[in-house]
């Protein structure tokens, strides 16, 4: 069935969302851009989106496979999927298997440690005030999701945790940690957004070695390159 794409809908930092001609779906457009630190550092990056829009697919469709309900619904071109249309919920799910990156900052804990059992996080989406660290009752006592709706939020993103620490594994990637958004599609909790290599840390199982957005963050050069040579290892068709 061939969809409509409309006006668009929203544009993020490095997607963007069209509507199409059905109500109950959307267009996401990945673009080459690459931003960290609320959108001070900007940089586009060749082959990108199209990576990471493959890459999103692969993720999702092994998800949906073992019984995660997701937004995707199938690839339309190189940079472009077609997605349900959810109501998202404002708030941002991350997990952590190895501690690294904000965790050590906030709490002053050492980096690298692995965390038994992990650590979940949530944070509200808002740049003005750079997402700042919420709880289960901030969320169901501003509106932002029902108890229910946050108990699955949480049910479901560690499901995904040991789905994809053992996919990774597979290809000798330990995964550190990595964000998850979720919204309602009638009536149930639907993994939205993406899960694509500039939400989440990989490290190389032998050496540690950053593959992943951290590679932009930090300066380290060949971003592209280290997400290439994730998709190769787990066999992802770009
Ligand atoms: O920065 P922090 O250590 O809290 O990030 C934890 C994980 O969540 C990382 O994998 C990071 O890429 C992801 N994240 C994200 N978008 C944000 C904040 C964090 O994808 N706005």
């Amino acid at each position: 069935m061939s969809v409509e794409k409309q006006s668009e809908l929203y544009s993020g930092k490095a997607k963007t969302v069209y509507k199409t001609d059905d109500p109950a779906r959307l267009i996401l457009h990945f673009r080459d851009d690459t931003s960290a630190f609320d959108g001070q550092k900007i940089e586009q990056f060749s082959r990108k989106g199209e990576i990471n829009n493959k890459f999103n697919a692969f993720i999702m469709e092994k998800l949906a496979a073992a019984g995660i309900p997701t937004h995707f619904e199938r690839l339309l071109s190189a940079q472009e999927s077609l997605v349900k249309h959810l109501e998202m919920f404002p708030v941002e799910c991350v997990v952590r298997n190895i501690s690294t990156g904000s965790l050590c900052r906030r709490l002053g804990v050492q980096e690298g440690l692995d965390l038994e059992p992990p650590v979940f996080e949530f944070f509200l989406k808002n740049d003005a005030l750079h997402d700042p660290m919420i709880n289960e009752y901030h969320i169901c006592t501003f509106g932002w999701a029902s108890m229910e709706q946050v108990e699955r939020m949480k049910e479901y993103t560690f499901k995904i945790n040991d789905i994809l620490k053992s996919l990774f594994l597979g290809a000798g990637l330990l995964l550190v940690d990595y964000k998850l958004e979720f919204g309602d599609y009638q009536g149930q909790v639907v993994l939205g957004d993406e899960f694509t290599l500039d939400g989440c840390r990989l490290w190389d199982v032998e050496t540690r070695e950053k593959l992943d957005k951290d590679r932009f963050r930090q300066g380290l050069g060949g971003v592209v390159e280290a997400y290439e040579e994730v998709a190769r290892r787990l066999g992802t068709p770009l």
